[in-house]
C-alpha cells in the first residue's frame, strides 16, 4: 500500500503493480483509502460521470478544486493525484499557477494530458517542486479534435510518436505516466524503458499498475462502460432496487 510518492520507484523495481483508482467526492475517497488502494486520481472523467457532461472538454479549474478539496478531507493515506483540466495549461505560467491551486487545495501531485508539445508547461511545474503525472496515448481532451476515442500505437508513426513523448516526460522528471488505450506491446515496451511508473488503462497487463475509473468498477454509471473494463459490483442495479423497494414502501405505509 503506498503511502508517499517516493516509493513509487522502489515499487516499480519490486513490485506488486499499482492499484489506482478514481475518485471525486468524499465518501468514494474515503472509502478507496481505506481499501487499501495505492494512488487516487480526482480525473476530469468527473465531468462525464458526476457531472453528465458529454465529455472532459467543458470541465474547469473551478469544478477540479471543489472535487479535489472534497477527495482531500477523505483521505489520509493515499497520495492524490488532480487534473489539470481542459486549457487549463495552454502556457508554462498558466499550467504552474493552475498546478499551485490544486497543490493548495490538497493534491500530493498533479497531471496533465500530452507528450513532446506539453515540455515548457510540464518542466515550469517540476522546477517549482510539484509532483507531475504524465498521460499519453488516447487523449479524452483532445476527442473533438480526434472525432473520437481511438486506440493509439497502431502504426509506426504511432508507436514512434508515443515512445517519444513518454522519453520525454520520464527525462523532464515525471514520477508516473498514464498510458490510456495503447497497443499493449508499445505499453509494456515504454514501461521497460522509463525510469517513471507507467500506469495502464486499455493498455494490457504489463504496466507498472492499472487505473480504472471507479463507477466502472462499481457499476454505478450502467449508461457507459468501457470493454477493458470489468465492473465487480451493481450498484446501480442495488440503487433502482432499493428506491424501488422505498417507494412501494411509502405508498403502501398510509393505506
Ligand atoms: O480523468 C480520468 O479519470 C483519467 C483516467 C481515465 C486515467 O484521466
Amino acid at each position: 500500500m503506498l503511502t508517499s510518492l517516493t516509493e513509487l520507484s522502489h515499487r516499480k523495481q519490486n513490485g506488486p503493480p499499482l492499484a489506482v483508482l478514481t475518485a471525486y467526492d468524499y465518501p468514494t475517497a474515503r472509502l478507496l483509502d481505506e481499501a487499501g488502494v495505492d494512488l487516487i486520481l480526482v480525473g476530469d472523467s468527473l465531468g462525464m460521470v458526476v457531472l453528465g457532461l458529454p465529455d472532459t472538454t467543458g470541465v474547469t479549474m473551478q469544478m477540479m478544486l471543489h472535487h479535489t478539496a472534497a477527495v482531500r478531507r477523505g483521505v489520509k493515506r493515499a497520495p492524490i493525484i488532480a487534473d489539470l483540466p481542459f486549457h487549463s495549461y495552454d502556457t508554462p505560467e498558466q499550467a504552474l499557477a493552475n498546478a499551485r491551486r490544486l497543490m493548495e487545495v490538497g493534491a500530493d501531485a498533479v497531471k496533465l494530458e500530452g507528450g513532446v508539445g506539453f515540455i515548457p508547461q510540464i518542466k515550469a511545474i517540476i522546477e517549482a517542486g510539484i509532483p507531475f503525472v504524465g498521460h499519453i496515448g488516447m487523449l479524452p481532451q483532445s476527442v473533438r479534435e480526434e472525432g473520437g476515442y481511438k486506440k493509439k500505437g497502431k502504426t509506426p508513426e504511432q508507436i514512434e510518436h508515443i515512445i517519444a513523448d513518454a522519453i520525454a516526460l520520464d527525462q523532464a522528471g515525471a514520477v508516473a505516466i498514464v498510458l490510456e488505450s495503447i497497443v499493449p506491446d508499445v505499453a509494456t515496451e515504454i514501461t521497460r524503458r522509463i525510469r517513471a511508473s507507467t500506469i495502464g488503462i486499455g493498455a494490457g497487463q504489463h504496466t507498472d499498475g492499472q487505473v480504472l475509473v471507479t463507477p466502472d468498477l462499481l457499476g454505478s454509471f450502467p449508461w457507459f462502460r468501457p470493454s477493458f473494463a470489468k465492473a465487480r459490483c451493481d450498484v446501480a442495479g442495488e440503487t433502482l432496487r432499493a428506491v424501488q423497494e422505498y417507494i412501494a414502501e411509502c405508498q403502501v405505509t398510509k393505506a
